[in-house]
Order: C-alpha cells, then sequence, then structure tokens
C-alpha cells in the first residue's frame, strides 16, 4: 500500500498520542469495515468552550493513527462547535490523501472526536442522547464508503430505501450483483446498525 510522505510522518512521529488523566470527555469507537479501534480524550475550558487538550489512543493500521494524529491537530484549539464542524474530507486534505481503501480510517478518526465531543456535551446537560430514527440510519450509513469511489454510499446515491418499524431496519442499495464490494458493503452496514440496540434485525438488498 502506498502512503504518501506525510501520512508516514504522522503514522512514524503520531502527535498528542497518550492517555489523559482526568479528561472532560472520552470515546472510543470501532470500524466496521476492519476492527479497528481508536480512543479520543479531550480537556474542554467551560468558560470559552475551547478544546485545550486532545490525546488519542490507536489500536489499528498505519491511516488509523495518522489520520487521529491530525484530527487531535485539527481539533486542538478550537471551539466545541468549529470541532464538530470537522468532516473526513479535510482531515484527508489535511494528509495529501490517503489511499481509496483508507478512508474509512479518516471517518473513524474524525467520528471519534465527535462522539468524545458528544459525551463532553451529555455530561455538561447541553444535550440528551439522541432517539434511534431513521435519520440514525442515514447518519449511519454517511460512514459506510465505496472504496472505489473514496465517498460514502449516500453521497454516491446508492442508498434506495430506508425504512425502519418495529426493530426491522430494511436497506436497499443499488448494487450490481457482480459488484465486488456488493458483500463487503452489505456486511459493514448490517454491523454498524447492529451494535444499536433498537435495532432487532437489519435487512439489506
Ligand atoms: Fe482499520 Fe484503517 S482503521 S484499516
Amino acid at each position: 500500500m502506498e502512503y504518501n510522505d506525510k501520512v508516514m510522518d504522522h503514522f512514524a512521529n503520531p502527535r498528542n498520542v497518550g492517555k489523559m488523566d482526568n479528561p472532560d470527555a472520552t470515546a472510543t469507537e470501532g470500524s466496521y469495515t476492519c476492527g479497528d479501534l481508536v480512543t479520543f480524550y479531550l480537556k474542554i475550558n467551560d468558560s470559552s468552550q475551547i478544546i485545550e487538550d486532545v490525546k488519542f489512543l490507536s489500536y489499528g493500521c498505519a491511516s488509523n493513527i495518522a489520520t487521529a494524529s491530525v484530527t487531535s491537530e485539527m481539533a486542538k484549539g478550537k471551539t466545541v462547535e468549529d470541532a464538530k464542524k470537522l468532516t473526513w474530507k479535510e482531515i484527508t486534505d489535511e494528509l495529501n490523501g490517503l489511499p481509496g481503501s483508507k478512508i474509512h480510517c479518516s471517518v473513524l478518526a474524525v467520528d471519534t472526536l465527535k462522539s468524545a465531543i458528544k459525551d463532553y456535551e451529555i455530561k455538561k446537560g447541553l444535550r440528551v442522547a439522541d432517539p434511534f430514527t431513521k435519520d440514525t440510519i442515514f447518519q449511519e450509513l454517511k460512514k459506510v464508503i465505496y472504496p472505489p469511489a473514496s465517498e460514502d454510499i449516500c453521497t454516491l446515491k446508492m442508498v434506495k430505501y430506508v425504512y425502519f418499524d418495529d426493530g426491522i431496519a430494511t436497506i436497499i442499495v443499488d448494487l450490481p450483483n457482480y459488484d465486488q464490494y456488493k458483500e463487503h458493503i452489505f456486511e459493514d452496514i448490517k454491523e454498524t446498525l447492529s451494535r444499536y440496540p433498537e435495532v432487532k434485525e437489519v435487512k439489506v438488498q
């Protein structure tokens, strides 16, 4: 796999790596594509809402480490509201690009940062945990990347139908049978949604 010099630099010399003592917020998320994990820790100034320190631990591949490293750098010094606007595209751009099959690593990094921010907001009473709805399914489907296009399946308009009722999530994806990524995408969707206790069954067609 070909990584550019900047990815290799962040992999070999990750910034802000390590565990944080007494963080204001933390989150661990896993990639359903590969099983890798990343943890973010945040120190947030309650009055200014500025993220004063970020640390991360990675349990994954080279781009898991590199994307978490860049995400930590980009989040540090930002307000909570600005950090919430970071996207995986900005992370990969900052790294001068990633191979298509590794885009999901940047999705994992930025999503884990946002989960840690959510943890902070819930702890401070600034929000309540979201109820599970059809919108939750769309949000999760936006994390499923179609590797040849390095884009998520919603942006690529591959998602044709989403329905959620009585614990059953039904998703119709427009992918031909001969597409070599079809099974991989279907598995990714099932695993992503199955972690929600509200979802008893996932049907993908
Ligand atoms: Fe697992 Fe990169 S996060 S392959």
